[in-house]
């Protein structure tokens, strides 16, 4: 099992090109399964759960390849409507293609997604927008099997789940008629799988806002489009120079989708500044804690920087207040980041995090992506070396990042 043996303490300095969204790119592969021809996704991102997105187009009897920084997916003629069980415990958020499968083929099978590191998943949302598009659902041993013919409809989310209004939109433009989605998750990403929809022909307007509108039934074609850069990984690089000291301009995002993190680091003490696709970071000594961050569909602070932003502060001053509403279990780097000497308190969906100054180095696991991630940011501030083993899991969302944090002047290598 590969590890990471970080060398901590160097303060960084450089430029760093953001690669692109894996949130974003995973829908748009799944999507291409509703054009009969070739589609381009430019700026696709090299990481596993791509990977294990085209082996599920390849399974389902699309095209799948890589052509440099894009991939050409062609879904002219798929011959199966089944994810196999293995690709879905592969990638439990491959749940996305059950409203393009269902949408393209008129029925679909996948096995129940279980839950993952962060806790239960449970599709129900999902399920509950393919019914009111006339879609039924029978529970078949463990799997689920999907039919219908879909016909517009008004589906009103209970909470503005990211993929529940993905799936919605995807099975909504195979459906004959309109199909409103009230209480739309607002993500950049969900825009950005509007914008390619729109280039296939298909007449989504709407994303962004709660309210989304599908005309279906129109005519679909292939089309190319270029993902977004991952806001992600962005404010991932941002914490972990915010961590390690020193300064760093990163590349290829749109500012607007991360301003949430970057005003936080910004009270923390660091100095932000922020152009059309870049944002630059400089850190002026320790950073100081912060007014409570509670994570909050977008564009509340999001989840996801939840943890990398945690371990900068562990290492900083002052104490800061994380609550954390969105996944039950999305803690559990806490325990690593102890072993490094954080001091932080947990109490069900609250984390006290109050900081030490300076961490140590030491062995730790990752255990999910993000929290894997936050690893990585805590040993490049701690003092001294630490392995990070698990590295698997963040293979899933970062495409470069010992090359990228090296080009920074971290010392950090894969063993
Ligand atoms: C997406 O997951 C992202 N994944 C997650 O990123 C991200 O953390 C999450 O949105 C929130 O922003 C991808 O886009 C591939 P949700 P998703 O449905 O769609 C509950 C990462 O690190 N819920 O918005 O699964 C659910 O349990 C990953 O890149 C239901 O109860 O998130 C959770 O508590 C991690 N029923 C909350 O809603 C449902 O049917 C938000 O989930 C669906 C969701």
């Amino acid at each position: 099992m590969s590890a990471y043996v970080i060398a901590g303490g160097r303060a960084l300095d450089g430029s760093v090109q953001i690669h692109g969204a894996k949130n974003s790119v995973l829908p748009i592969l799944a999507a291409c399964l509703l054009a009969p021809g070739a589609c381009v996704i430019q700026n696709c991102p090299r990481l596993s759960d791509v990977e294990a997105s085209l082996a599920i187009l390849r399974h389902l009897g699309c095209r799948a390849e890589r052509q440099g920084e894009a991939v050409v997916v062609d879904a002219s003629a798929p011959t199966r409507f089944d994810v196999p069980d293995r690709l879905m415990r592969e990638m439990r958020s491959s749940v996305i293609f059950l409203g393009a499968i269902l949408g393209r083929m008129g029925q679909a099978r996948l096995c129940a997604p279980g839950g993952c590191e962060l806790g239960p998943r449970p599709i129900d949302l999902h399920l509950a927008a393919i019914r009111a598009l006339g879609g039924t659902v029978e529970e078949q041993g463990g799997s689920l099997f999907c039919q219908g013919q879909l016909q517009g409809a008004d589906i009103v989310l209970s909470l503005p789940s990211v993929g529940a209004t993905e799936n919605a939109m995807l099975a909504a433009v195979c459906a004959q008629g309109t199909t409103t989605i009230t209480n739309a998750a607002r993500e950049p990403e969900i825009v950005d799988l509007q914008g390619f929809l729109q280039a296939l022909g298909a007449n989504v307007r709407g994303a962004g806002s709660s309210v989304i509108t599908v005309e279906g039934g129109t005519p679909l074609h292939g089309g190319s489009y270029r993902v977004m850069g991952d806001r992600i990984v962005a404010a991932t690089y941002l914490t972990a120079v915010a961590a390690a000291g020193g300064s760093v301009e990163v590349t290829g995002v749109d500012w607007r989708t991360l301003s949430t993190v970057t005003a936080v680091l910004k009270e923390a003490g660091c100095q932000v500044t922020s152009g059309a696709d870049r944002i630059f970071l400089r850190t002026e000594g320790p950073l100081k804690g912060v007014r409570p961050v509670r994570t909050a569909p977008y564009p509340g602070f999001p989840t996801d920087a939840q943890a990398p932003l945690m371990a900068a502060l562990a290492g900083g001053t002052g104490c800061t207040v994380f609550v954390e509403n969105m996944f039950e279990s999305r803690y559990r780097h806490v325990d690593e980041l102890i072993r490094m000497g954080a001091d932080i308190r947990v109490e069900g969906r609250v984390a006290v995090v109050y900081g030490v100054s300076r961490l140590h180095g030491a062995p730790v696991m990752a255990t999910d992506l993000r929290g894997g991630a936050a690893l990585v940011v805590a040993a490049l501030g701690a003092e001294g070396s630490s392995t990070v083993t698990g590295l698997h899991h963040i293979d899933r969302g970062y495409q470069s990042l010992e090359y990228d944090l090296q080009c920074l002047g971290a010392s950090i290598r894969r063993v």
